[in-house]
This record gives structure tokens, sequence and C-alpha cells, in this order.
């Protein structure tokens, strides 16, 4: 048994290590981005480890086909990016992660959602582009006991979410396509997204990315958006329209963005030792706005996320080699 895994990052090498050897089974690292070139490299191997959010393509399935691997286990939750139909045609077994810490994305979320309404970014500006230390008052914030928040996606992470806001003291309102039985008297459904546009003060996205909800917070939607909302994207980039995104928080449609997640992420992303600079115009003009907190698609990365993503999708390869068929199945 051979197992290769891609886009390995340094601190998820020892995680890795160890579970070759309590397994005994031959694992091989690289720090390579799984593409139609870069495939090559799994020559022999009986199956792939990979995390990445640039597309898993057709062509790329083919591949697969052709070095005769069937097996290929995500390290994390998302499957927006895979062609499913392809995976299928080409016989490839494919499994996700689906619960490594959902608790380490809500934790972004809530973090943002202070950041901004506490005007953390307005501080940091005049801290660092005049040097100056004082009170300001364009710094006044807001409590998010005082606050609604609407969560959009009621499921591990959304749940998370609402029990950290909760404790907060905030009241929360919620939005899902398949809502459950029960929401335990936390939190009040709303019938209509649009419910969730109007009366939300944050509004925080916990819903896949598919192919009804792309752009789904378009310029039309940011106007019908509190004037004091903060937008918090932990989910998936192509849920937002990123240049609608920017005209409401310039004009001052809606107050602040809390953006983890980015439509069109290269696969420089997931290079963790790339020295490159950014280059794409959206993402330098959100890193320098005082009502914007923008991190690199790492609200999961926690030092029990990483153990987990390695260790459950090193699991789930080992049983589908070995003739299994394991839970994380997706598709
Ligand atoms: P989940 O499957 O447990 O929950 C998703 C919920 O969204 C479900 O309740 C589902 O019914 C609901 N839903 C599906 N389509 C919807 C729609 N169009 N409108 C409203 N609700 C809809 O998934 P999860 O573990 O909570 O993860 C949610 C998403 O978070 C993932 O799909 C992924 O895109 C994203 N994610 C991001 C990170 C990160 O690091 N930023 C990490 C993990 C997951
Ligand atoms: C996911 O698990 O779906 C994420 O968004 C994490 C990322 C490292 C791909």
């Amino acid at each position: 048994m051979r197992f290769i895994v891609y886009n390995v990052r340094d601190d998820e090498i020892p995680f890795i290590e160890k579970w070759g050897k309590d397994h005994q089974v031959d694992v091989t690292s690289t720090t390579t981005t799984l593409n139609t070139e870069t495939i090559s490299e799994a020559q022999g191997f009986d199956g792939i480890s990979c995390l990445q959010t640039i597309p898993y393509s057709r062509e790329l399935f083919d591949s697969f086909h052709q070095l005769g691997i069937k097996y290929l286990a995500l390290r994390n939750v998302g499957i927006d990016n895979i062609d499913m139909q392809a995976a299928k045609d080409n016989g490839v077994l494919i499994t996700n992660v689906p619960a490594y810490s959902p608790e380490s994305i809500a934790e972004v979320a809530v973090m943002m959602a202070l950041y901004l309404s506490r005007k953390v970014g307005y501080m940091r500006q005049q801290l660092q582009d005049k040097h100056e230390f004082h009170f300001s008052s364009e710094f006044m914030g807001r409590l998010i006991s005082e606050q609604t928040v609407g969560v959009i996606g009621t499921g591990r992470i959304g749940r998370h979410a609402i029990q950290l806001f909760r404790g907060l003291g905030a009241k929360v309102i919620a939005y899902d396509k398949y809502p459950l039985k029960s929401t335990n008297g936390e939190f009040e459904y709303v019938d209509h997204l649009e419910d969730i546009f109007g009366q939300s003060d944050i509004i925080s996205l916990h819903m896949p990315a598919t192919q009804d909800n792309f752009h789904l917070f378009n310029h039309e939607v940011f106007e019908a958006m509190k004037d004091n909302a903060i937008l918090i994207n932990t989910a998936r980039g192509s849920i937002v329209n990123t240049g609608d995104l920017i005209f409401a928080l310039e004009s001052g449609e809606i107050a602040a963005a809390g953006v983890d997640t980015l439509e069109n992420e290269s696969a420089d992303l997931q290079d963790s030792r790339s020295t490159k600079k950014i280059t794409d115009s959206d993402l330098i003009k959100l890193s320098m706005m005082p009502n914007v907190i923008l991190t690199p698609h790492s609200a999961f990365h926690t030092t029990e996320s990483v153990k987990n993503m390695v260790t459950i999708s090193l699991n789930n390869l080992k049983v589908m080699f070995t003739g299994g068929r394991p839970k994380d199945i997706v598709g």
C-alpha cells in the first residue's frame, strides 16, 4: 500500500509521518499542487490525499484513470470544486473530512464580527499610517449583544457559530434550504433569505457553494441590507460578487466585511512556502480597507483541524484501498 499526499504544508508533516508509522504504510508527501501535469508524481501510488480549492477537472480524473488510481481522499470539507460526474466516469472514489473541527471556522466568524464591530481596523490604520495613539470618534463600536445575527446554513459550522454568537448575547435568526426539525429554542428560522438581508446587523455565511447561490450577494442584496450591516464569509468566495462587495463597502451600502474565502482563489493560495506578492487588484483593495478583515482561507487552520484532516483523510484512503466503504464517501 503506497499513498501520496499533495499540497503538504510543514505543519502537516508530523501528523503524516506519525500516521505512516502507526499504520506501517509508505506515505510520500509533496508540496506540489495536484493538476494534470503534476499527477505524474502519483504514478505507482495506490491513492492520493489532497487539499486545494482550485478545480478538480474532468481532464484530471481522466489522468487518474490513465495512471490506474482509484482513490482520492480530500483533507477538507468542501466539494464544490470537484467534477463529480468525471470522477464517477473514471471510477474514482472520493472521500472528504466533513467534521474535522467546525469550531475552528465558527470561531473565526465570531472573531471577525468582534473585530469589525469594535472597529479594530480603523485603530490599526491610525497607528500604522499616522503613528498616532489616541481615541477617535470613528472607533466607537457596537456590542454583539445589541445586534441581530443572521446565519445562513445551520449545519455543523453554522450551529457552532450560533452557539458562540448566542453566548455573546446576540439575537440569532437563520435561514437554511433544509432547516433542522428543532432549533432547541436557540434561534429562529426565517422563511425567506430577504428576511435575513433586511433584519440582520451581522450576516454570517455557512452554506456550501452551489449553482443556485453563485453571487447570491450582489449589488441588489447589498442595497437591501442595513447600512450598518457586517457580512462575514468563511464559506466560499463564489457566493459573493467581489466587485459588488467592494462597491458596497466604499459607498456605504454596508458597513464592513470579514472575508476568509474569495472567488477565484488560485493555486498560489495553497503554496505555504510561497513569497509571491499579490497582484489581484480586488485583493489589494480589500486588504487596505479599515472596514475589512481579510484572511487567506485560513479559518480552518488550528492544530486540532490539521491533526484530524490528515488522520481522517489517510484513514479513509486505507479503508477504500482495502475494499471498504468509508462513511465519508462523497458524490
Ligand atoms: P454542513 O453540510 O454541515 O452544513 C451546510 C448547511 O448548509 C446545511 O445545513 C445545508 O442544508 C445548508 N445549505 C445547503 N445549501 C444551502 C443554500 N443554498 N442555502 C442555504 N443553506 C444551504 O457543512 P459545514 O461543515 O457547516 O460547512 C459549510 C461550508 O463551510 C462548507 O461547505 C465549506 O464551503 C465551508 N468551509 C470553509 C472552511 C474555511 O476554512 N473557511 C472550512 C470548512 C468548511
Ligand atoms: C474546507 O475544509 O472545505 C475548507 O474550506 C478548508 C480549506 C483548507 C480547503
